[in-house]
């Protein structure tokens, strides 16, 4: 129960690293809270400090979920789609940056890739289809906030159709309903014509 209750307050506080937030100080002098979208993620990250950067994030994003599930899987194999979860909710209320932080869009991919590598091997499908959904989705939209609730949402069904467990297919749309909500904002945007769009083959992605 000790091990199980540590991974779980271990993936809050690793989920909590704000590496927009960190990189953008640490590297540029500049806190992306308060341009572009304000909002403490990769894309926000590319769309203010540029598009390399804007993907590194994404990656260190997604990896935190993946190790704090990686972490569970050698304490406390119960914890690990818990902890997965936990390291998605410090992502967006992160202790380390006032409480405000993403919209859990990278660490779900993370939280995917931990399922697809700790409980289900079918050929990472649960990690690649709602890959392969978002880029699909970002291509013809390309709107990165519909995309990334598209592509989330993707990996409900996937999960069904792939056997995973019910717990952990209802985990997956536990998630994706906290995402969505994450994103009222964007919804709104998009309702409204007036959410960002990435470029193709302009001067920026973002
Ligand atoms: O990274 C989250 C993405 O879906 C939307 O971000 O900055 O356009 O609100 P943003």
């Amino acid at each position: 129960m000790l091990n199980f209750i540590s991974v779980i307050i271990l993936s809050y506080l690793f989920g909590s690293i704000p590496w927009s937030l960190v990189i953008g100080k640490v590297f540029f002098h500049k806190d992306i809270r308060t341009e572009g979208s304000g909002n403490l993620g990769g894309t926000n990250a590319g769309r203010v400090l540029g598009k390399k950067v804007g993907i590194t994030v994404i990656i260190l994003d997604a990896l935190k979920a993946f190790f704090s599930m990686l972490l569970a899987s050698y304490i406390a194999k119960d914890a690990m789609i818990y902890a997965g979860l936990a390291c998605c909710i410090g992502h967006c209320f992160p202790i380390f940056a006032q409480f405000k932080g993403g919209k859990a869009v990278a660490t779900s991919f993370g939280f995917f890739l931990g399922i697809a590598t700790f409980t289900n091997h079918q050929y990472f499908l649960q990690f690649f289809l709602p890959l392969l959904v978002f880029l699909v989705s970002l291509y013809l939209c390309r709107m990165v906030s519909l995309s990334s609730m598209i592509g989330l949402g993707s990996g409900i069904l996937i999960s069904f159709f792939i056997g995973n467990p019910p717990s952990i297919t209802l985990s997956i749309l536990v998630l994706w309903l906290f995402v969505v909500y994450r994103h009222r904002a964007n919804i709104e945007r998009i309702q409204n014509g007036t959410e960002s769009k990435i470029k193709w083959m302009g001067k920026s992605l973002w």
